[in-house]
């Protein structure tokens, strides 16, 4: 089957249950990672590229790198999807070039603002069959060239969220309930330890949640910044050369929980760098006579599609759902 819109996967998503997984993209063994776990899992499954992925890799790789994924496993529903997309001129791009999905991320502009350039992106993207995603509320961490400083993140208000929705007409809508972007999600001192001495992050906010379910009923929600950074990676990269200290994520649990609600996108990149970093440093150090690219990117690709599996059947609950 060709690309596909979001619309249907939702719908059944949000009946169901469960969530797509929506990973990031930014080379073919990522790509290839990805599809071939969800197409041993039988999952639909998001592939979205940020600016940097399309500045990195230049678009229209990642489109025919999508394609050529399709093109393998033509019976997975795939859709691709512009992340953080900064503005109309970019999504119009991506309407224009292939993608099926786009967000518009105007979130750190004013209420007002972010309603004028959804809606300008919704209407053009619907008139050519494309989806729409926007965010209301501002996660911490980074993305793309934008930092969030811890604190002035803000939740995202429910009160809005209605009018927001009507008056732009997108498709589904990004919140903010305490996720954050990249692998250092919280400061130390946002967290407890549990007897490991691991980090462990504030809760979610799941009234947020709840009372936007009650005021969009059956209206897809996504959930950014929900990597959980998983602590076996980490550990592998510091033992190898590495120097990831503190780094802590989002609990499974909690984004399996969410799953089972209105939630039906979450988005996953860090921890895929930090299971093809894991695989390289590894192979690196095991192997120092190595220098044939491909022995360790394999090592790399075999960790990410190792997690994306993992995600699916144990957070995400998309597989068999083809
Ligand atoms: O939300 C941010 C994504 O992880 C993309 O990150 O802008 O570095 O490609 P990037
Ligand atoms: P993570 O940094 O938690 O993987 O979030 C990715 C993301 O939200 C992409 O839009
Ligand atoms: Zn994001």
């Amino acid at each position: 089957m060709p690309l596909v819109t979001s619309t249907e996967m939702f719908k059944k998503a949000y009946e169901g249950g469960y969530a797509i997984g929506a990973f990031n993209i930014n080379n073919m063994e990522i790509v290839q990672a990805i599809t071939d776990a969800a197409a041993e899992l039988k999952s639909p499954v998001i592939l979205q590229a940020s600016a940097g992925a399309r500045k990195y890799a230049n678009s229209v790789y990642l489109v025919k790198l999508v394609e050529a994924a399709l093109e393998l496993h033509p019976e997975v529903p795939m859709v691709l999807h512009l992340d953080h997309g900064a503005d109309f001129a970019v999504c119009k791009d991506c309407v224009d070039n292939g993608f099926t999905s786009v967000m518009i991320d105007y979130s750190s502009h004013s209420f007002e603002e972010n309603i004028e350039e959804s809606r300008r992106v919704a209407d053009y993207a619907h008139e050519h069959g494309v989806v729409v995603e926007a965010e209301l509320g501002t996660l911490a961490g980074i993305e793309d060239d934008v930092k969030v400083e811890h604190g002035n993140e803000s939740y995202t208000r429910p009160e809005e969220v209605e009018e927001f929705v009507t008056r732009t007409g997108v498709d589904s809508l990004a919140i903010a309930i305490g996720t954050s972007h990249g692998a250092y999600k919280f400061k130390p001192e946002q967290c407890t330890r549990n007897e490991k001495g691991i980090l462990v992050p504030p809760p979610l906010r799941f009234d947020i949640l709840e009372e936007v379910m009650k005021r969009l009923p059956g209206f897809p929600i996504v959930l950014h910044g929900s990597s959980s950074v998983p602590q076996e990676y980490v550990k592998i990269v510091n033992e190898n050369g590495g120097k990831m200290p503190d780094a802590v994520g989002i609990p499974e649990e909690q984004l399996r929980k969410a799953s089972t609600l209105a939630v039906c996108k979450i988005n996953i990149d860090s921890d895929l760098r930090i299971g093809l970093t894991a695989g390289i440093r590894q192979h690196m150090a095991e192997h120092p006579d190595h220098f044939d690219p491909r022995q360790y990117i394999a090592d790399g690709r075999a960790n990410v599609k190792a997690i994306v599996a993992h995600k699916i059947k144990e957070v995400l609950g998309s597989d068999g759902k083809i």
